[in-house]
């Protein structure tokens, strides 16, 4: 087969498809034009991602997300001058449904074609928000299947500082939820909960209170040790045992009959040790590498407590750079923003390019 014409720069569509958003985007030099995102809600029932409803509901509703995304852009088949699609990590048979529509696209329009890391994708998210996210930055990446600290050196140039041991923070955030009773997906409605505690606490006090209920003891697990910087451990994260300590708090309760009243507290102690730890290894990476930028991104990135923390932490030490709801959630603008750059730097995917559940994040050095 005939290989595509080179990139000549101008906008690029992006696809993303590797999770429960189906979405669409135009996005050029100037940024987005057009974006569209659909969440699927028909897991909510079951709790959970149901890869194979996932999918089908991608293939269902891939071809309107590319309409709306350039009718929004105001762009024509005609003036897209790219593909990017993220290839992994994620669900296989999600992946797949963006893989392919992204090469039939390409191919039937001899457009280049890239296949993009959605973590990478996350952390070019934010960039398009924010002219001061550019490297060099420290990157806190945390959404529901992955929990990473880097230091982006250069765009596509990554030194991986640490990562989690087990689950990813947004994993916790919904394995905690469900466990206290809470609708899928659980991050949103732990910040609500954790929120209800404030309110309650700062009306019995008479003035604003935030983070922690401070009414259980939970670990801070990686946190406690003292750990040098040259341990891997100094920077890697766990949030498994976090999780666990919950669940037993929660056992406990239920069976005193008192778990009801305690969820709200019992989400704001969890949310403020996830926040606690984050936001700790963050500070210790800014500190080793005298990198002062922080560029968070990932659904994780949502929560506003986890912002407020980091801020708090980082003081006058460090920048954050933190991306608005819109984009903090899966969206194609990140994966057509991630790209461009590739794009630009004379990368392509061959027409073999193939969805990868675990593919490695790129450009580690
Ligand atoms: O990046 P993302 O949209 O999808 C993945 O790539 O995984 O992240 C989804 C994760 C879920 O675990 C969800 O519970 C979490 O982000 N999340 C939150 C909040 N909003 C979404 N976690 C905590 N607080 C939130 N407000
Ligand atoms: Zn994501």
């Amino acid at each position: 087969m005939a290989p595509a014409a080179g990139f000549r720069g101008g906008p690029v569509l992006g696809i993303e498809t590797s999770c429960d958003e189906t979405s669409a985007a135009v996005v050029d030099e100037n940024g987005i034009r057009g974006l569209a995102i659909a969440s699927q809600d028909a897991h909510a029932a079951f709790g959970g991602v149901v890869p194979e409803i996932a999918a089908r509901e991608h293939i269902r509703s891939l071809d309107a997300m590319v309409r709306h995304a350039m009718r929004e852009a105001e762009v024509d088949h005609a003036d897209i001058a790219g593909v990017g699609v993220t290839a992994g990590p994620g669900l296989v048979g999600a992946l797949l449904a963006g893989v392919n529509w992204a090469k039939a696209y390409a191919f039937a329009r001899g457009l280049p074609l890239l296949g993009v890391h959605h973590m990478e994708g996350h952390l070019f998210g934010t960039a398009l928000e924010h002219e001061g996210a550019q490297p060099p930055f420290i990157g806190l990446l945390v959404s529901g299947g992955h929990t990473l600290l880097l230091e982006a050196r250069a765009w596509g140039r990554y030194r991986l500082l640490g990562q989690t041991r087990d689950d990813a923070a947004g994993e916790a955030f919904d394995k905690v939820a469900r466990r206290l009773g809470l609708p899928y997906p659980g991050g949103p409605q732990i910040q609500r909960a954790a929120e209800r505690s404030a309110a309650e606490r700062s009306t019995a006090a008479g003035g604003a209170a935030d983070g922690g209920a401070g009414r259980f003891r939970l670990p801070r697990p990686m946190l406690s040790r003292r750990d040098p910087p040259g341990d891997p451990a100094y920077y890697d994260m766990s949030f498994s045992g976090l999780k666990t300590a919950v669940a037993r708090i929660a056992e406990q309760l239920e069976e005193e009959g008192v778990l009801a009243d305690a969820v709200d507290d019992l989400a704001a102690d969890f949310q403020e040790a996830v926040v606690d730890v984050l936001a700790e290894k963050t500070r210790r990476a800014v500190e080793q590498t005298g990198c002062r930028r922080v560029v968070l991104g990932g659904g994780v990135a949502r929560n506003s407590r986890l912002r407020e923390g980091l801020a708090e932490r980082l003081g006058s030490s460090g920048e954050l750079y933190a991306p608005s709801p819109r984009l903090a959630t899966d969206n194609a603008a990140m994966i057509a923003a991630a790209a461009r750059f590739r794009l630009a730097r004379g990368e392509r995917s061959s027409w073999s390019l193939n969805a990868e559940a675990a593919l490695a994040f790129p450009g580690l050095a």
